[in-house]
């Protein structure tokens, strides 16, 4: 008898419901419309992640590891934001103002309006930012920040998840937009950003491969924005560059004439990207031989070159065997399972695929290939670079820009890679736009 239980305690929350403060009420309507009012930074790779620019009085969290450019994006961002007077404040708890100034000077950057807060008490310098009243106030990094009378030690859990709470709080009451950096601790990221994620209105990461220079800033969460949505950058001398024409970045290497290499096109955010797997396969003399993946997930490795051995019996059981993405991408995507497939293919026949050919497509346990989503955009993607042909499953619609290769299955694909209807022939125009 649910009703008549309920109706038992009703007095009870009734009398307790009175004694609180009623809470502010506002009709829905009469709430302004922030979209219109976004504040472009002027920077289009960090506009897109961003979903159009900064929405006022939100709370951007950029995450990283140390040295990847957190803060040659922000200070970059607060120079364009300047530059089209919106008054910045930037909070630089981890340099001092001589070291940001350094920075500035290779960026290029002057330095009018930016209003630098050299300082770690995290009320203060928010206290200092709110007499200047900027549109935005950038702190860098959270990690260097304290909160006075917490008993904890700076950076540590306690510490971030109290300044995320009062920034959050601070900002949305002050209308003032800030951007936070923080850096995600190598291996354990308990003190890292990730503890703000569920705070902050949007959090951006950013990555790239050890040595690269390409950065991929990637929003894992946005109120305001597409999720998923990648910004493509290339650290230069003079700081970070917007990278328009992404899939010619991360293709723009070399020699395309060696074995194991294997182009496909995945989604990332909103737009196609075509990028390049490349795999190396060597005798091993190891009793479980190696399996190295870096930019793909171990385990869809050993999963494909299961589905290789069963299915299409090409056994590497006596191989050692790495695989890696090029440009320091992340692949998530399925759809590049057959580009994977392809390149270790070739590596382990030592044949090399042809310059003018591309891969889309997943792969099941079956071994049958499946198709990819947003197949159509890939192929669009994979045409305008150049490409000639492309390994499809055999359900993939016709598709003028480029010739299709349909194939049903693992074995299929890797018959027509011997074949070489898709062999070695002279070298492409990978890169191309
Ligand atoms: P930084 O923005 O300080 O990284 P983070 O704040 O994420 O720790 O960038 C540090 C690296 O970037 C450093 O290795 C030097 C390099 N860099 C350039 O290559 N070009 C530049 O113009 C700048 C400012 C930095
Ligand atoms: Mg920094």
């Amino acid at each position: 008898m649910p009703f008549q239980a309920a109706a038992k305690v009703g007095p009870a929350l009734r009398a307790s419901r009175t004694s609180a403060a009623p809470a502010a009420t506002v009709e829905l309507a009469s709430v302004r419309d922030e979209e219109g009012a976004r504040l472009s930074t002027d920077i289009p790779e960090f506009d897109r992640v961003l979903g159009g620019g900064i929405v006022p009085g939100s709370l951007v969290l950029v995450g990283g590891d140390p040295g990847i450019g957190k803060s040659t994006l922000v200070l970059q961002a607060a120079a364009r934001l300047a530059a089209r007077g919106v008054r910045v404040c930037y909070v630089c708890g981890e340099e001092s103002a001589r070291q940001v100034r350094l920075r500035a000077s290779r960026l290029g950057i002057e330095g009018s309006g930016i209003i630098l807060i050299p300082e770690t008490n995290l009320e203060s310098a928010l206290a200092a930012a709110e007499a200047i009243g900027p549109a935005v106030v950038i702190i860098d990094s959270i990690q260097s920040m304290y909160i006075e009378g917490l008993e904890t030690r700076s950076g540590g859990p306690a510490q971030l998840a109290e300044a995320g709470a009062r920034l959050v709080g601070w900002a949305k009451s002050n209308e003032i937009a800030a951007i936070v950096t923080g850096h995600v601790t190598k291996g354990g990221e308990i003190a890292g950003p990730r503890l703000l994620e569920h705070l902050v209105d949007a959090v951006l990461y950013f990555e790239g491969s050890e040595g690269g220079a390409l950065r991929i800033l990637r929003a894992v969460k946005n109120r305001f924005g597409a999720t998923d949505e990648v910004g493509v950058f290339e650290m230069t001398g003079e700081g970070l560059r917007s990278v328009e024409n992404a899939s010619a970045a991360f293709l723009d290497h070399g020699d395309t004439s060696a074995s194991g290499c294997a182009v496909t096109a995945v989604i990332e955010g909103s737009r196609p990207i075509a990028l390049e797997v490349q795999a190396l396969a060597v005798p091993s003399y190891l009793a479980a031989p190696r399996r190295i993946a870096s930019g793909l997930e171990t385990q869809r490795l050993h999963l494909l070159l299961a589905v290789l051995a069963r299915r299409g019996g090409l056994n590497s059981g006596n191989l050692d065997i790495v695989a890696t993405v090029s440009g320091g991408l992340r692949l998530k995507d399925p759809g590049a399972d057959l580009a994977v497939v392809a390149a270790l293919v070739s590596a382990i026949t030592d044949q090399p695929v042809d310059a003018e050919t591309a891969f889309l497509g997943e792969v099941a346990l079956s071994g049958s290939v499946r198709p990819a989503q947003q197949a159509q955009r890939r192929l669009i993607e994979l045409a305008r670079l150049g490409f000639k042909r492309c390994l499809v499953p055999a359900s993939t619609p016709a598709f003028d820009g480029l010739a299709l290769v349909p194939v049903r299955t693992v074995r299929d694909a890797i018959d027509v890679l011997a074949e070489g209807r898709v062999g070695a022939s002279s070298a492409g125009r990978r890169g191309g736009a």
